[in-house]
């Protein structure tokens, strides 16, 4: 049978599972950058995608953080628990890169002194401005100890994760979060993929991360490979 198409982002779609507590979330091949003014199949990212996230999720839970993953039903479509979203990016920051240099006049690749949170509005039409906590709770987004709760897990999170990627060869630069509500736990949803997260290998500086399609730097699926073998490779010994 045919699932119900309930979602289709910018590179996943969601339908929905066989009860009213799970989605299927599907990866695709489609790349966009710039809020979908660029566009692009790159033939593997799903299947890269797919894995990637499911070992960080899996990674994660065994680390004491509620993830929406329950498992992998085939190489793109991974069964996740159905999660009201919470309307806001969380974006962490290690070292500047990206917007922040840009917005602030920061060089890529400064040392942050310390780890930046933040926040900014799910939004395509709005173009996900960013906003401030009391704009967040004035609105009605998530209430004060919901951000907390946020703030929390994403500095977990990112604790975790760059000790992972560090085993790996690899710094963890910068990478955005997705939050949802299930049986009244806030609970960690959405991907945690090369598509979101910046990756620079820990000796040559090379990017492994969606900036090479951002900025056509070359092979993306083979540096996405590359992520996902030294993975594997760590977490296997
Ligand atoms: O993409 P850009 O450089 O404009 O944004 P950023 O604010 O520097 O992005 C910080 C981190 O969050 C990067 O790892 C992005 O890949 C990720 N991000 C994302 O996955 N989705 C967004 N809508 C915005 C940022």
């Amino acid at each position: 049978m045919e699932s119900e198409l309930l979602y289709k982002g910018k590179s996943k779609t969601i339908y929905a599972g066989d009860d009213n507590q799970t989605c299927i979330l599907e990866y695709r091949d489609s790349a966009t950058a710039g809020n979908g003014a660029k566009k692009a199949e790159i033939e593997g990212k799903g299947v890269l995608n797919a894995e990637i996230s499911s070992i960080l999720y899996q990674y994660l839970e065994k680390n004491g953080i509620e993830t929406h993953f329950v498992k992998m039903l085939d190489a793109t479509r991974m069964l996740v628990k159905k999660v009201d979203i919470i309307n806001v990016e969380v974006i962490v920051r290690n070292i500047a890169a990206g917007g922040f240099s840009k917005k602030y006049g920061v060089p890529e690749g400064t040392p942050l002194k310390n780890t930046v949170m933040e926040f900014c509005l799910k939004s395509d039409e709005y173009g996900d401005p960013m906003m401030n906590e009391s704009q967040i709770t004035a609105i009605g987004i998530a209430a004060k100890q919901d951000l907390e709760i946020l703030k929390n897990m994403a500095l977990r999170i990112n604790t975790l994760l760059s000790s992972l990627f560090d085993k790996c060869g690899i710094v963890l630069v910068d990478f955005k979060l997705e939050f949802g509500r299930h049986d009244g736990r806030i609970i960690l949803a959405d991907e945690i993929s090369p598509d979101s997260c910046r990756f620079w290998d820990k000796s040559t500086g090379s990017k492994l991360d969606k900036d090479l399609f951002r900025r056509d730097l070359g092979d993306l699926a083979g540096a996405y490979r590359e992520v996902l073998r030294r993975l594997k490779n760590v977490l296997q010994n």
